[in-house]
């Protein structure tokens, strides 16, 4: 990045200045530390908009022809690594714009007639949002391919199910696997939502009230593949709405993330047991030898803070601005490119962490055997043989209690002591307070049963083609 104040002043607008912007206020105010990042949509809508001048008569086709051959050198100057980037030309548009005038005169002069950098930046983030909404969807694919895999294999895995972080009843580990595949496929959705709202052009525009010019806003959405234009000029230009949702929706992704990963969290630590990460998720202490510790869950667990610290940021940037364009715009950007990347960047290494779990399936099994967490199995059972819920309820804490006192599960108890709480009960009783016969009894659309769990997995792939 050159910082070369004998460069002209400016990017654009100096001309009714007396004296040049001091040096830090050049600084606080300049974009192209990170807004080069819009460079390739900045000329992709830049060329749309020349043709766009061009077929409607505002330019002439020898401009046209410049402006696309000027910008086909930039291109190539940006990928090697050449290009001239200037601090004191402020942002990524008057970079480009004055580089391209350098390369091929006035044509490039001529680009910026019936455009501002209002609707010129407002364009760029939506073509930019774009792609990286299409690829952090891919990347959820992924990762529920990732989960499916997994989910699949355990699909009769027996684990303690948890409410309160105390053992509730039975599941499997492949229903619970399942949960975050349902979660991912509604933040899926979300993004696939967003992406209309972002799919709007808001070229046009102008600096707020539209253009003069005999314009074609239509040609320039087809051109960029928009679904359409923004149908009011002062909100095409001011409002960074589509960009707050898509990091709402990225917080709640990554929310969803941040809860699988306190399990897993818990699930590694010696006292569970369950599943084992593969080395090349986890880290060594420099003074304990025996840890090898979560990182990777712990840090995507301390990102989502800051991704829900990106949503703040932008909501506020958000509610006190007039009508239409104003720079606090400008500071959408860094909260905007920091949530894609961090997003991205989990998305990608949740797909292989998943990959490389290994489970312990004894050890889940044990634990579900702790916990008492077939009573409700057995409160069932006495239910269907004619007692009032609320009676079973208080003979199956008895029973409780009393194998509480012998250090034992329920099914550990002899027919003869089950049957000194409640004469209904027959010897078919050890099939209910099973493990297996309490996840299989729970068979209907969205329980534990194994097959249902199966089937849960089949409808995904079959809905997301995996
Ligand atoms: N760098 C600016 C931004 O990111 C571009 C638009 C500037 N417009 C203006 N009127 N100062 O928002």
């Amino acid at each position: 990045m050159q910082d070369d104040s004998t460069n002209s002043p400016t990017g654009g607008w100096s001309g009714r200045f007396s004296e040049p912007v001091a040096e830090l206020v050049k600084r606080y105010t300049a974009s192209i530390d990170f807004d080069y990042r819009l460079a390739e949509c900045d000329i992709t809508g830049s060329i749309a908009h020349a043709r766009m001048l061009e077929a409607c008569g505002v330019i002439a086709k020898a401009d046209l022809a410049d402006i696309e051959r000027g910008f086909a050198q930039i291109r190539e100057e940006i990928a090697t690594g050449r290009f001239p980037w200037s601090r004191d030309l402020e942002d990524v548009h008057f970079n480009l714009e004055r580089r391209l005038t350098a390369l091929v005169g006035d044509a490039g002069k001529r680009l910026h007639t019936a455009r501002s950098r209002n609707d010129q930046v407002a364009t760029d983030v939506r073509l930019w949002l774009r792609a990286a909404i299409d690829e952090i969807i891919t990347l959820i694919l992924d990762f529920q391919g990732a989960l499916l895999t997994l989910a699949e294999a355990h699909a009769a895995t027996i684990m303690p199910g948890f409410t309160h972080l105390q053992v509730a009843q039975p599941v499997t580990f492949g229903h619970h696997l399942m949960a975050y595949f349902e979660m991912s496929a509604r933040d899926r959705e979300r993004f696939l939502d967003c992406r209309r709202r972002v799919n709007r052009l808001p070229l046009g525009a102008a600096a707020l009230a539209g253009s003069s010019y005999p314009i074609d806003r239509e040609q320039v959405a087809r051109e960029l593949g928009f679904e359409g234009i923004c149908g009011n000029s002062l909100d095409a230009v001011s409002d960074r709405d589509f960009a707050i949702e898509f990091v709402a929706a990225a917080a709640l992704l990554m929310t969803h993330l941040s809860r699988l990963s306190e399990e897993l969290i818990l699930w590694m630590s010696p006292r569970f047991g369950f599943i084992r990460l593969a080395d090349r998720f986890c880290t060594g202490s420099s003074i304990m030898p025996q840890k090898k510790n979560p990182d990777v869950p712990e840090l995507v667990r301390g990102k989502t803070g800051r991704i829900n610290g990106h949503l703040v940021a932008l909501l506020t940037l958000m509610k006190g601005q007039p009508l239409a364009y104003n720079k606090d715009n400008q500071e959408d950007k860094e909260p905007l490119f920091d949530t894609v990347d961090t997003l991205t960047q989990t998305l990608r290494i949740y797909a292989d962490l998943i990959g490389g779990i290994e489970v312990n399936a004894e050890r889940m099994r044990a634990a579900a055997r702790e916990g008492y967490a077939t009573a409700t199995d057995l409160a069932d059972y006495l239910v269907k043989r004619g007692l009032p819920f609320r009676d079973a309820h208080e003979v199956v804490a008895r029973a409780v209690r009393h194998a509480e006192t012998k250090a034992c599960d329920l099914a550990d108890l002899s027919l003869v002591e089950l049957q000194s709480f409640s004469p209904i009960i027959d010897g078919d009783i050890f099939a209910v307070l099973s493990l297996e016969g309490s996840v299989a009894s729970r068979k209907h659309a969205g329980g534990t049963a194994p097959e249902q769990v199966r089937a849960a997995i089949a409808a995904a792939r079959r809905q997301l083609g995996l």
